[in-house]
């Protein structure tokens, strides 16, 4: 990455303000796992309830759902993923690390990606040998790329330890929705263009997971697929590029570090598709794909479970199969790119001090309240009230009488709670003009108001509504 500099220090924040831990730590890590902790599981929950507020309560034509993870084996037969699911992968004769070819070509500036076929991935790849050279050993001597599966397996329900028919675990979390389309329509007679919308776990066995929470085995996506009429899918698919854009800058990532990106290569599935884009540490990549898959899923799955899943237009008593428009985020994809956005350092009070400018709807703390002193008992008992008072408003509220008053804004700051909230003697009523009121600091600039506490309370709510 070309900022490695600063990937490394979101990771080290992450880590030691408990938004990420690297998973199973104490026994060496797992490659490609990683924890969320407490802070960054508040901050995970905001982006969902983000998203789901966008895609199912403000919309009045899409459904939540939350299927299960294991599916029938031929599922994953049905949707592509048994036989087309794959990364071309090569191993250094020397060293034995694999590397993914396509990925390794794209960083010498060679277009390649996982959906050329292995003939011409070899072909690439074998004019650029010697410019690729093994990431542990450094030497240039691979074997030839093959095509590597990357569904997970797992023996569930299979108590004969011979492993004849893994039950996968979801290489794409989208599966449970087009298996599930029937029972929507059955239950809940919608009409079309209808929508369902699903946060769900997926794994990958990917050769090389890289760049933290970028590319896992194990990650979440959040996705929406939209049922549309054959070949009415112009319209509707610009209006949800749209609308996935404006989004991303509901969560105020700034708009010149996102952008779209057409596929030239499509992969199995899909008719069209573009990325959204953001411009990471190390450059632009991919957080969301948005596919039009027209009528492959529900046919694929007609045709291996032998259910008729053709819709019924209720007025006309037509009959077909619909299409599909996808949207499908990274979940830890977008918490990164939220992350590496907010992450600032400036001068404050003639000190450098880290900030993470996260808008306040997600801030996993949302105000921090203290005592200007912790020694002062009546300080700290208003203080306590107060803390009390704000908690039944909002309940993300941080207490914090740990040092100088300017180390505890400086640990807000790095956590990116928008408010700090101290009580002091003219609380008290040493002035009595200012009985009652608090001082409300300002992450960004830093600037502070006295305010009552009820519009301390109208402050907090405008700010993360
Ligand atoms: N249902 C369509 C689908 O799965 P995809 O482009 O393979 O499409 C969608 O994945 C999104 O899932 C990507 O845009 C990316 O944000 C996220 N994603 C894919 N592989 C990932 C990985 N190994 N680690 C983290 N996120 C991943």
């Amino acid at each position: 990455m070309a900022d490695q500099n600063l990937m490394e220090k979101i990771v080290s924040l992450a880590k030691r303000r408990g938004f990420v831990f690297p998973g199973s730590e104490i026994y060496g890590g797992l490659a490609g796992i990683y924890d969320f902790g407490p802070r960054g599981v508040e901050l995970l929950n905001n982006i969902k309830k983000s998203w789901w507020k966008a895609n199912v309560y403000d919309k009045d034509n899409y459904y939540g759902l939350d299927s299960g993870m294991f599916k029938h084996p031929r599922v994953w037969e049905a949707s592509g993923h048994v036989g087309g699911f794959a990364d071309p992968l090569a191993e250094c004769r020397n060293c034995h690390a694999r590397i993914r070819v396509d990925k390794e070509l794209a960083k010498i500036g060679v277009a390649a990606d996982e959906k050329m076929s292995e003939d011409q991935i070899n072909a690439l790849f074998d004019q650029h040998r010697d410019e690729i050279a093994c990431p542990v050993c450094g030497k240039k001597d691979f074997t030839r790329a093959r095509a590597f599966n990357l569904l997970v397996k797992s023996n569930l329900g299979d108590f004969t330890s011979e492993g004849a028919e893994p039950v996968y675990l979801p290489g794409e979390a989208c599966q449970g929705i087009y298996l599930d389309y029937k029972n929507i329509v059955d239950s809940m007679s919608p009409k079309i263009p209808f929508g369902v919308a699903q946060i769900g776990k997926a794994f990958r066995n990917e050769i090389s997971p890289r760049n933290f929470l970028f590319r896992t085995r194990e990650f979440e996506q959040a996705d929406t697929q939209l049922f549309i009429r054959p070949n009415e899918n112009k319209e509707p698919y610009e209006a949800i590029k749209e609308d996935r854009m404006a989004w991303y800058r509901s969560l105020g990532i700034s708009e010149k570090k996102l952008r779209f990106k057409q596929h030239e290569n499509l992969v199995f599935y899909a008719k069209d598709a573009w990325d959204i884009e953001y411009e990471f540490p190390g450059g632009f990549d991919e957080v969301e794909g948005i596919h039009d898959r027209s009528d492959y899923d529900l046919s694929q799955h007609m045709k291996f479970s032998g259910v008729d899943l053709n819709y019924t237009d209720p007025e006309t008593g037509e009959k077909y199969i619909p299409w599909i428009l996808e949207t499908s985020m990274g979940m830890g994809r977008v918490f990164l790119a939220v992350l590496c956005d907010a992450y600032h350092e400036d001068e404050m009070g003639g000190e450098t001090r880290v900030v993470l400018k996260l808008a306040p709807h997600l801030a996993p703390v949302k105000a921090m309240v203290s005592p200007l002193l912790r020694n002062k008992p009546e300080l700290v008992e208003k203080a306590r009230e107060v803390f009390a008072e704000l908690k039944k408003v909002v309940p993300q509220i941080a207490w914090d009488d740990n040092g100088n008053i300017g180390k505890r804004y400086r640990r807000q700051d790095e956590i990116g709670t928008p408010f700090c909230v101290t009580i002091d003697f003219d609380t008290l009523g040493e002035t009595p003009e200012r009985k009652d009121t608090v001082t409300l600091r300002h992450r960004d600039s830093g600037e502070q108001e006295r305010l009552t506490l009820e519009e301390v309370k109208k402050r907090l709510t405008d700010a993360i509504s």
